[in-house]
């Protein structure tokens, strides 16, 4: 790097795996694993600063601790220059483990850049974790549950966007959620956090803690650390002003006490997956909002407002998941900051009260990472659901701006948006929010529809449509309503109901759309999903688990689609199942391992997915699992995907099937060519209760950034309160010290890309 750097620092870090308190367990069922540390303090050293973890922990202990933990080594060559061209997958397998430390090949480095807490600023301490640091000093600290991010290169002189920079670029990184008894003291949590009424502080702490973070990182000799002094640094909190952008804004359903115009809201919450746009902004996605409002049963409300609870949020009463409409003595913020939590209508009109605020959030909402004084844009073009992410078609000029969106709860859709503006490579080179105007608030919405036959349809979900604007279910009022609730537009055009649909990614020399499908616990049972469609088995949802434990499909499925003649803004396409999830130990079962996993490929529960954009055809993908826990913490694979149509047809018998009447039944659908070692393979396994969510890359693809969400999530909050130190996982620190969510780069030692 050019420029240098005064009193940089470089700090060291489930299907379903949440507290059941928290926002996220509305579509995601709980697993009860209890905490053994076992012999975790024995092999993770303490992680103190410039601390790296090499490669290859799979083998034994003694291997482990003997390798493992080596002080102040130096970490990759920093890029050395690598003549070959580099051969994918020739990475090592990392073993499947249960213990707690992360496990990455040989020849390989991690460092762990930027935990839960640690400061983006000299002003504030170094993190006490014992839940004494306080709710203000959040604004300058890294939240909780990190998950998608996004690496924005910088000029070398630290001085706005150079995209080509590997070695200094500003790291965008979503903080999902929080693990609600390791942000408080142990003496609080003894007390518990009663939803009906919350100590102020401890609420402040926590919307802080939400959000997403801007960090400046710098690669020299050592590894990666972050510029505690870079202008750039900056949190973006569930209470940071933001703007309402595109075609809601300034709508009657939008407007607050907070903003009677309709065009500002505060915050922007559970950002979990995210994208990004060709002019060097970023886009974070707001998914498990819903479960975080105060709300009355649906029951009390008008016809439309309690059909849109209903789909989006709940037919019950509920103080919220955390209370945070609820402090103690009341809100006498002036402010609302209380208030703006709870979404029961008072008796005077909608700019009194805050019975909107639930329509302010569950967007994609675009940050501009160069500007820190930018105010974020809320894209309601892209519609309103439980946003996963919201990842980009290839960028062609002359050709529409795509972005393809997953909305993960059980048995819901994968939307797309086509832009209307058609790409210009010249707004490539204007970072700013006004380019997101131009593309982003303009173009049209669509939902997928997947047929048996192996072709799809994207349906436009327009309010002039017959089947929106006719719909029984809820009348629309127009198009806005129509993004706002368009969950229940797509009910209404009968989009396909699927298997949470999580990531996508589109493959950049084929643009065949990959969308990762986690699971879905309800597939094959009696009901109705929460559309009132029902739970039936079918092509593109074809599994139905019939042997010991949880039923539904729990390991999960990759759908693949190509569209029309591979145009992004095709309006069909044709699709197949890239990759079913599975335990190895089922091999040779066809209709369960349907794609032939090993023991150095198998996984369950796939989420986090990612096409790199340096090296060509290489994806990652990344689990959030509870189902195959019992055998292996959550991971990372890489792959070398095909492309649609390389498999064939092929029959999945169910047996016992509930919403077959209890018959087997046997599904047609397409797969893809089954795994091999040289197509899929394992690269990294977390400790324990972790998941792996979000990854990016440096432009020369010698290091990436890995996100170890929510290690230790299983410890009970007993053993918080008692301050036994007994927790699941002391992932990254050691010792006794509380878990914490952490962003890790990795470099390969030898300076070479990753993946090879
Ligand atoms: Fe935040 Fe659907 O994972
Ligand atoms: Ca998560
Ligand atoms: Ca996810
Ligand atoms: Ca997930």
């Amino acid at each position: 790097m050019d420029a240098p750097l005064t009193n940089v620092e470089t700090s060291m870090e489930s299907l379903n795996k949440y507290h059941p308190l928290s926002p996220n367990g509305m579509d995601d069922v709980s697993r009860n694993e209890s905490g053994n540390p076992a012999f975790d303090t024995v092999l993770q050293a303490r992680l103190s600063r410039r601390t790296l973890l090499k490669g290859s922990f799979a083998a034994t202990a003694a291997t482990m601790f003997g390798t493992g933990l080596a002080e102040a080594q130096g970490g990759g060559s920093g890029g050395g220059s690598n003549a070959r061209r580099p051969r994918l997958m020739d990475f090592s397998v990392v073993a499947k483990h249960t213990d707690d430390f992360l496990a990455i090949p040989e020849g390989y480095t991690a460092q762990v850049l930027y935990r839960l807490g640690d400061p983006i600023s000299h002003a504030v301490a170094d993190y006490m974790n014992d839940g004494s640091d306080s709710a203000a000093s959040f604004e300058f600290r890294s939240g909780d549950h990190h998950d998608g991010m996004h690496y924005f290169g910088l000029g070398h002189r630290g001085f706005g966007p150079n995209p080509g920079n590997a070695k200094r670029g500003l790291l965008v990184i979503n903080h999902e959620n929080i693990t609600q008894s390791f942000l408080h003291s142990a003496s609080e949590v003894a007390v518990g956090f009663a939803t009906a009424s919350r100590v102020p502080a401890q609420i402040d702490k926590e919307v802080n803690a939400h959000g997403i973070s801007i960090i400046e990182v710098v690669r020299d000799r050592n590894g990666f650390e972050i510029n505690k002094s870079s202008r750039y640094n900056r949190r973006l909190t569930a209470a940071s002003p933001m703007d309402i952008s595109g075609p809601a804004r300034g709508h009657a359903m939008m407007v607050t006490r907070y903003s009677p115009a309709g065009e500002m809201t505060r915050g922007t919450l559970n950002n979990c997956a995210n994208g990004y746009t060709p002019w060097g902004t970023y886009l974070t996605c707001e998914e498990n909002w819903a479960g975080y409002f105060k709300r009355p049963a649906s029951s009390t409300l008008g016809a439309k407002a309690a059909a849109s609870q209903n789909r989006y949020i709940g037919s019950g009463a509920s103080n919220g998941s955390y209370g945070w409409a609820n402090p103690a003595g009341g809100d006498t913020s002036g402010t609302d900051q209380y208030k703006r939590w709870d979404i029961t209508p008072g008796s005077g009109t909608a700019a009194e009260d805050y019975r909107n605020a639930a329509n302010t959030m569950g967007w994609v909402v675009e940050v501009d990472p160069y500007d820190p004084d930018a105010k974020p844009r809320k894209r309601t073009a892209l519609g309103r659901c439980g946003h996963e992410g919201a990842m980009p078609g290839k960028v062609i000029p002359g050709k529409p701006l795509v972005y393809y969106m997953g909305d993960d709860a059980r048995g819901e859709y994968i939307y797309k948006y086509v832009s209307t503006r058609k790409w210009h490579p010249s707004d490539a080179v204007r970072n700013n929010l006004e380019m997101g105007d131009k593309y982003l608030d303009d173009g049209k919405l669509y939902v997928a529809r997947f047929n048996a036959d192996g072709t799809g349809v994207w349906i436009e979900l327009s309010i002039a449509n017959p089947a929106i604007a006719g719909y029984a279910g809820y009348a629309f009022a127009d198009q806005v309503d129509v993004l706002i609730n368009c969950r229940i537009a797509a009910d209404a055009v009968g989009a396909t109901p699927m298997d949470r649909p999580e990531w996508t990614g589109v493959h950049p020399a084929t643009g065949d759309v990959y969308v990762t499908l986690t699971n879905n616990t309800d597939r094959g049972k009696t009901g109705t999903t929460g559309g009132g469609k029902p739970r039936g088995l079918d092509a593109a949802n074809p599994r139905y688990y019939d042997e010991d434990g949880t039923k539904g499909n729990v390991n999960g499925h990759v759908i693949r689609m190509r569209e029309d003649r591979r145009e992004a803004d095709a309006t069909t396409f044709e699709w197949d199942v890239y990759l079913f999830g599975a335990e190895s130990d089922k091999f040779g079962d066809s209709n369960i391992n349907v794609s032939s996993l090993t023991d150095d490929n198998d996984f369950s529960s796939p989420d986090g997915l990612w096409f790199s954009q340096v090296i060509p055809g290489l994806m990652w993908l990344q689990t959030d699992d509870g189902a195959y826990t019992d055998t292996t913490n959550c991971m990372m694979l890489a792959a070398v995907p095909g492309k649609y149509g390389d498999g064939g047809e092929v029959e999945i018998e169910n047996l016992a099937v509930p919403s077959n009447g209890g018959a087997d039944q046997t599904v047609v659908t397409y797969v893809g060519k089954p795994a091999s070692d040289r197509t899929l393979r394992r690269f990294l396994v977390g400790p324990k209760g972790c998941e792996i969510t979000g990854v990016s890359e440096t432009p020369d693809g010698r290091a990436i950034f890995v996100n170890i969400q929510h290690p230790g999530e299983d410890t009970a909050a007993t053993e918080v309160a008692g301050d036994t130190g007994n927790y699941q996982s002391h992932w990254p620190d050691a010792g006794a010290a509380r878990p914490r969510s952490s962003t890790i780069v990795i470099t390969k030692d030898d300076g070479g890309v990753i993946g090879t």
